[in-house]
């Protein structure tokens, strides 16, 4: 007994948890396999499966023990790589509600799709994207197995995928961008079927995209072909494939940068803008750096040992960024939903980070 109790109180005590998510409801979590060939697939994953989680609001308020953020094997990668104590990434958790019950009833919310920076497991993105879910979103995470350095399938078993200092050539980066495309399109075939076996209240008619960096130039490239997708959104990710540059996605999109992302140093965003014709926003949050927008930058805060000093992060840090993104694409997402205002309507003191940059209003003029 007295065992037990000094057992619980150790393991508590180390427990670490992330930026949680501040929506109304609390955020269910489960994981399904989506059927999927990818003809060439260029990573060492199986080629005919990928791996969506979903993350879906609920009304459950507790559950048996709290769900830990890693699996054991990638926080063994990424433990060592970011210079912490070993064991440490173990340590993190999260707010969320395995298989957790469904509401009664829709939210009215568009589904989200989401596709992750390449090398990123789709569950790096909690602060984001559970955030949306405890704001009524469900939301289908996409990982591709054999790109992330550790897959963990929901039976145990693990694919070991790409080194995670890969280099990301460009012949690699093109073939990874164009199953990310494709991978999108399955998880959005897939999802009726799903939605219609579980009786689950998720949106099937109406669908917004969302990407961090080559997730989000999927995002924009994937948006114009399928009608049910109403809005996208690219978290600071260059358009490396010319097709992206010139795609014109004849509906709203809005674009985040980090503060060096500037046309300057990335000219496809300025030839992307030049090909629109319909409404877009493109804001930069000054002092982000490329990899505040996943939850990476707040692993070591979260775990108390201060911010990363180093490109990539910027000053401005992990939860903070994580916070803008949180208001700037629920807001985003709200206005297609039916908002009469761009998402930057009036300069905030509140949100004084975020700069309106251009958009389909100052082009028009
Ligand atoms: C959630 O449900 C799935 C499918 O029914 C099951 O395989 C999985 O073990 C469950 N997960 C937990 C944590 O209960
Ligand atoms: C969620 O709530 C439902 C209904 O109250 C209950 O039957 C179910 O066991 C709960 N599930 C979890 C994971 O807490
Ligand atoms: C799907 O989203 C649209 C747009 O927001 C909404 O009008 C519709 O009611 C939603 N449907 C469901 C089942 O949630
Ligand atoms: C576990 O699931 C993966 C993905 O579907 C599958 O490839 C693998 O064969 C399964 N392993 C076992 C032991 O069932
Ligand atoms: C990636 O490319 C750089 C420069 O070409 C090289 O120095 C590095 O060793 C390469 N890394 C790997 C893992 O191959
Ligand atoms: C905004 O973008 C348009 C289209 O790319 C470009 O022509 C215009 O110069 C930009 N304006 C500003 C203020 O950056
Ligand atoms: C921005 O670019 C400069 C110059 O290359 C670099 O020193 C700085 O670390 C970068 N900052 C971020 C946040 O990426």
């Amino acid at each position: 007994m007295h065992f037990l109790v000094q057992l619980l109180l150790v393991s508590t005590a180390g427990a670490a948890s992330l930026l949680e998510p501040d929506g109304p409801y609390r955020v269910g979590f489960t994981q399904f396999i989506i059927p999927h060939v990818t003809p060439d697939d260029p990573t060492p994953g199986p080629g005919n499966e990928l791996l969506a989680h979903l993350y879906y609001p609920t009304r459950n308020t507790s559950s048996r023990s709290p769900v830990p953020y890693f699996d054991p094997r990638s926080a063994a990668i990424w433990n060592p790589l970011l210079e912490l104590p070993e064991g440490s990434l173990n340590k993190l958790t999260t707010g969320l509600l395995s298989n957790a019950s469904f509401l009664d009833a829709p939210t009215g919310h568009p589904t989200v799709l989401f596709s992750p920076a390449a090398g990123f497991n789709a569950w790096m993105y909690y602060g984001l994207l559970a955030n949306l879910a405890s704001n009524g979103y469900t939301i289908l995470a996409i990982d591709h197995p054999g790109e992330p350095p550790a897959l963990r399938w929901p039976n145990g078993t693990e694919t070991i995928g790409l080194s995670v200092d890969v280099n990301f050539t460009a012949s690699l980066t093109r073939k990874v961008h164009t199953y990310r495309v494709a991978d999108l399109a399955a998880a959005l075939s897939w999802f009726p079927a799903f939605v219609r076996r579980t009786d689950a209240p998720f949106n099937t008619s109406q669908f917004l995209v969302l990407g961090h960096s080559i997730g989000g130039s999927a995002s924009v490239t994937f948006a114009p072909d399928h009608p049910k997708v109403r809005a996208a959104v690219n978290l600071d990710g260059g358009f490396s494939q010319h097709e992206t540059v010139v795609t014109d996605v004849g509906r709203p999109v809005f674009l985040m940068s980090s503060i060096n992302h500037t046309i300057q140093y990335d000219p496809s965003w300025a030839e992307f803008q030049e090909h629109q014709t319909g409404w877009w926003e493109y804001i930069s949050i000054y002092g982000s750096g490329h990899l505040d927008y996943c939850d990476i930058a707040m692993w070591k805060d979260a775990l108390g040992f201060g911010p990363f000093v180093q490109e990539q992060f910027g000053p401005v840090g992990g939860v903070r960024t994580t916070r803008i993104a949180r208001k700037y694409v629920g807001d985003f997402f709200g206005w297609v939903e039916g908002g009469d205002k761009g998402v930057i309507a009036t300069p905030s003191l509140e949100w004084r980070e975020a700069v309106y940059v251009n958009g389909s209003d100052l082009a028009d003029v």
